[in-house]
């Protein structure tokens, strides 16, 4: 089954329009539901709202888009893994590229918060990818993808040091210069990526199972060419995520996998 993961990031800017738009996909996708693992991650003040509405209905996962590392304490601002978990939430979303660029967040905070995370029992999504497409190789986008799935999950710069840890993670392949600009990978790039990630936690830490998605300018017009690979486990969509039409498209071509 595939994962499509809504991120919503900063939208919409009520709770109401939040409830609609959730209603609006699920009335629409109802049926569909069964057949792929729907995860929403809204801002963190609509959550509580959310997952309480839809508390019974087990078709639908809710997801953080970040946490804090510490479980409580003097953190102005900040929420803690264990409160998502008690809402309760499954997911949380960490290490997104906005949050690496905006609030400047370093491997070694999102290696904290990682591990914060699933100390709380949240499964987590861990978001990679090269910055930019200029003179962009194979080689030179997977390096910079090693080193940033090494930094972010091991302590040291051996990834056998957390090989007791971090079991139930997905990774989110987003190359940064395709998230919001409407130029995806190519399918095949994404491909190519996927595998070398299953592989590198599978040689180094024995991770099998481990499930990587593809973000970036993903739409209904696009997402079949990457779902059509088996090894793609599902989607992180930003933009078209907040369309509920255009959502509900992308959710029939993911439950038809
Ligand atoms: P996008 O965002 O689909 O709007 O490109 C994806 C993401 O940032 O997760």
């Amino acid at each position: 089954m595939k994962t499509i993961i809504a991120n919503w990031k900063m939208n919409p800017v009520t709770e109401l329009h939040a409830r609609n738009l959730l209603e609006e996909v699920v009335r629409e996708s109802k049926r569909l539901l069964s057949h792929v693992e729907l995860v929403v991650a809204p801002p963190f003040l609509y959550l509580p709202g959310l997952a309480h509405e839809y508390r019974r209905d087990e078709r639908i996962a809710f997801a953080a888009q970040d946490v804090f590392w510490e479980e409580t304490g003097a953190y102005t601002g900040e929420i803690s893994p264990l409160m998502v978990k008690s809402l309760p939430a499954e997911y949380a979303i960490i290490g997104h590229s906005e949050r690496r660029a905006h609030l400047k967040e370093t491997d070694t905070m999102i290696q904290k918060k990682v591990r914060a995370a699933h100390r709380a029992g949240l499964s987590v999504v861990l978001c990679v990818g090269e910055p930019t497409r200029k003179g962009k190789t194979a080689k030179a986008a997977k390096e910079y993808v090693r080193r940033q799935l090494i930094k972010d999950l091991a302590e040291s710069n051996s990834l056998h040091d957390i090989a007791s840890g971090i079991r139930d993670i997905t990774v989110a392949y987003e190359p940064v210069w395709a998230i919001g600009t409407g130029r995806t990978d190519t399918p095949e790039d994404a491909l190519e990526m996927t595998l070398f990630i299953k592989e590198l936690l599978i040689a180094k830490l024995g991770f099998r199972g481990v499930r990587v998605l593809y973000g970036g300018s993903v739409n209904h017009e696009n997402i079949e060419s990457f779902l059509a690979h088996d090894e793609i486990d599902g989607a992180l969509v930003g933009g078209a995520s907040l369309r509920a039409e255009e959502f509900d498209k992308i959710l029939a071509v993911a439950a038809a996998h």
